[in-house]
C-alpha cells in the first residue's frame, strides 16, 4: 500500500538468533578481531556459549519482517572466559582442533582477544557489569532517506530495548568499547547518554571506554 509506514519489531531472539547475529557480525564489524575467525566459531562458539550459558542475549531488529540490525550484550563480562572454559571444554577442544590446522596468525587473534577482555577487568570501570559486545545496522536501513521516511533509528531502538534488558536483570550501567576515530557510533552513543572514561590501545588500535547509564539519570 503507498505512504504505508514500515513497521518495527525488536526482538530478545536467544539461541535462535545466534546465527543471524553471526552473520550481521561478519558483515558489519569487518574490523572485529573475532570476525578473522569466520562465521563458524562466532555463531558456534561465541554467541552459542553467550546465550548458551545465559550471560547475555542477542537483539534482533526487524523492518517489516526483514532483518535490518542487532545489538549483542552481556550482563556478565568478568565470568564469561572462565564460564565458557568450565562449561564448555568440549567446544573449546573443537576450537583447539580447528586452529591446529590455520595460520598462525589465527591462534594470535584468540589469545589477543583473551589478553583484552582480562586487560578490561583490570581497567578502571571494570566494576561495572553489563557491557554491549557488539552492535549493527543493515547498510539500507542506515540510509538517511530510509530514517527520514520511516521515522524510524534502528540503531537507537536497538540500543534503548539493551539498555532496558540489563536494567532488568539489575545492570544501572553497561561499558562499551568503540573506535577512537569511528565518528558515527561515538556520536550515537553520547547522545544516548554515554560518556568517555577514557582512550587508549584495545585490540591494537585506539579505543574509546564509555560508559551508559541504563536508566534514565534525574
Ligand atoms: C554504528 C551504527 C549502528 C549506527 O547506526 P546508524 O543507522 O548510522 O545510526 P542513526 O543514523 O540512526 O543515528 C543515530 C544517531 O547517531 C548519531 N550519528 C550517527 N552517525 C553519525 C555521524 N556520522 N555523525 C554524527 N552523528 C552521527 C546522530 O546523533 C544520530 O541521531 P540524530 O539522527 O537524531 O541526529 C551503524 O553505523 C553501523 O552499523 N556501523 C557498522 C557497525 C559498527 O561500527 N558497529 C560498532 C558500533 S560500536
Amino acid at each position: 500500500m503507498p505512504g504505508k509506514k514500515p513497521k518495527l519489531e525488536v526482538i530478545v531472539a536467544g539461541l535462535d538468533g545466534a546465527r543471524t547475529a553471526a552473520d550481521l557480525h561478519q558483515l558489519l564489524i569487518c574490523q572485529s578481531p573475532l570476525t578473522r575467525l569466520g562465521p563458524w566459531f562466532l555463531a558456534d562458539v561465541y554467541y552459542d556459549c553467550l546465550i548458551g550459558l545465559g550471560l547475555g542475549n542477542i537483539i534482533l531488529a526487524n523492518v517489516d519482517g526483514e532483518t535490518a540490525g542487532f545489538i549483542t550484550y552481556t550482563l556478565d563480562t568478568k565470568t564469561f572466559l572462565s564460564e565458557v572454559a568450565r562449561r564448555r571444554w568440549a567446544t573449546l577442544a573443537a576450537v583447539a582442533k580447528q586452529m591446529w590446522r590455520k595460520p598462525l596468525t589465527t591462534a594470535a587473534t584468540v589469545i589477543q582477544s583473551a589478553l583484552i577482555v582480562l586487560r578490561q577487568n583490570a581497567e578502571p570501570g571494570a566494576e561495572i557489569r553489563g557491557e554491549f559486545l557488539t552492535m549493527g545496522v543493515v547498510d539500507r536501513f542506515r540510509d538517511p532517506a530510509f530514517i527520514r521516511a520511516s521515522g524510524i533509528s534502528v540503531a537507537k531502538s536497538l540500543i534503548r530495548a539493551a539498555q532496558a534488558e540489563v536494567a532488568a536483570g539489575g545492570g544501572q550501567n553497561v561499558k562499551l568499547f568503540t573506535l577512537a576515530n569511528a565518528v558515527g557510533p561515538n556520536a550515537l552513543y553520547t547522545m544516548m547518554g554515554a560518556t568517555k572514561r577514557w582512550s587508549g590501545m584495545v585490540r591494537g588500535v585506539n579505543a574509546n571506554y564509555l560508559v551508559l547509564p541504563t536508566t534514565r539519570q534525574r
